[in-house]
């Protein structure tokens, strides 16, 4: 029998790329479930069933063997549920706690963040995401890993190969072929300092993974494997909180100037931006057999993409949430980590690094604001976020 999706959402990538705020306001005020037919998927837009889905990982899975998330990395942590996604995530869990994070991570980033600023400070102005956003997170998760800093380049290529694969939807075999090639370089990058501290521990992640001592412990492959999630996950959402809490400061210049004058408040403020403006917008689930949530029946094998970023808006949990408002009181409720299983494995470095990043440029460039020649925008449907964000400020 054909499946009759309903109800329907009459819109396009492109609206939903451009704006989406005002589709999911609506969906909020209607029907928090509708089928998108351009993008052959379903969207949620509500809290409530956001957060059901994500919790039943049973019935809504992250991965199949089709899926491009697959295709390119294999089974990681965020291919997988249950037992094996546990043994897998369990083994990296400890070193990104808030306390080992700070420890191990905290002196390297801000001695980053500082190198990064020394560039171009005195310059008055720069596009913040080739000279700094897109940097430190990748700066940082080489710290995190010990490995030269040098590979920053080899990084940023790979990096780029794979963000190609993943939205790769029209399966060009020349796209696939090159995330190929390069998911084998950075594997053989893993390989050599998994040797590296096979022979000479030292105090960092892969030491750690690698010097397991259960029975179960991770074989290299299935270390490779996870190292890609984890450095895939690690840059441009980090790249994308750092833009997206300057883009609100200079849209909301009073919280510009109480944040320059209580720089305490950075953390509210990375809090209030991952719930204003999340910038991983969706959740992908991928239903495994034929089940009803509310007043909609999805079918096994329907994508449902969970509305992060609409849910952080809804105004049954969240009042007024269309504004920027720092400091208010519930912000931690926000769904800018996702929640359940999957919830995010460095949500902690990212808050540090995030965090940093605000403070050092609000203390060098205090007055900034956005360039009279380069009007801002944000973009994106899935991730959200300036695509090249101009400030300026007195030097
Ligand atoms: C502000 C920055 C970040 C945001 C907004 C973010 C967001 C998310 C979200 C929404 C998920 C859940 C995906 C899902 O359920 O489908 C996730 C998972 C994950 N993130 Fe992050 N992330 C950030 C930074 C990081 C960093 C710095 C790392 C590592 C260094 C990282 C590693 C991961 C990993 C490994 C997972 C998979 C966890 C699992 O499957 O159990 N993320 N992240």
């Amino acid at each position: 029998m054909p499946h009759d999706r309903t109800p329907r959402i009459e819109t396009t990538a492109e609206a939903l790329e451009r704006d989406p705020y005002p589709i999911f306001r609506a969906m909020q005020s209607g029907s928090p479930i509708g089928w998108v037919e351009e993008l052959n998927m379903w969207l949620v837009a509500d809290y409530a069933n956001v957060e059901a889905i994500l919790r039943n990982t049973q019935d809504f899975v992250t991965g199949t063997p089709d899926s491009l998330i697959f295709d390119t990395f294999g089974d990681h942590m965020l291919t997988t549920e249950g037992a094996q996604h546990e043994r897998f995530k369990s083994r990296f869990r400890a070193a990104f706690s808030p306390a080992r994070i700070r420890a191990s991570m905290a002196p390297g980033t801000a001695a980053c963040s500082r190198m990064l600023l020394d560039n171009f400070v005195n310059f008055g102005h720069t596009e913040f995401r080739a000279a700094y956003a897109s940097r430190l997170p990748v700066l940082s998760i080489l710290m995190l890993f010990n490995m030269p800093l040098e590979e920053e380049k080899n990084l940023r290529t790979w990096y780029d190969g794979f963000e190609k694969a993943l939205s790769n939807f029209a399966r060009h075999q020349d796209i696939r072929a090159r995330a190929r090639t390069y998911v084998s370089e950075f594997h053989a990058l893993v390989r050599r300092h998994i040797e590296r501290v096979r022979t000479t521990p030292d105090d960092s992640l892969l030491s750690e993974v690698v010097h397991d001592p259960s029975e179960d412990r991770l074989d290299d492959t299935e270390i490779c494997r996870n190292a890609s999630i984890i450095f895939f996950g690690g840059i441009s959402t980090v790249e994308a909180v750092i833009l997206n809490c300057l883009y609100a400061l200079c849209t909301y210049p009073d919280e510009r100037d109480r944040l320059r004058r209580n720089p305490d408040m950075a953390p509210q403020a990375i809090e209030e931006t991952l719930r204003w403006l999340a910038p991983v917008q969706s959740a992908t689930r991928h239903v495994v057999r034929d089940i009803r949530v509310g007043e909609t029946v999805f079918r096994a094998g329907d994508t449902v993409n969970c509305m992060l970023g609409a849910a952080n808006r809804d105004p049954r949990v969240f009042e007024d949430p269309d504004s920027f408002r720092p400091g208010r009181a519930n912000v931690r409720k926000h769904l800018g980590f996702a929640l359940g299983p999957h919830f995010c494995l460095g949500s902690n470095l990212a808050r540090l690094e995030a965090t940093t990043a605000v403070r050092h440029i609000l203390e060098r460039c205090p007055d900034l604001h956005p360039s009279a020649d380069h009007p801002m925008e944000i973009r994106g449907f899935e991730f959200r976020q300036p695509t090249a964000l101009h400030l300026e400020w007195q030097t």
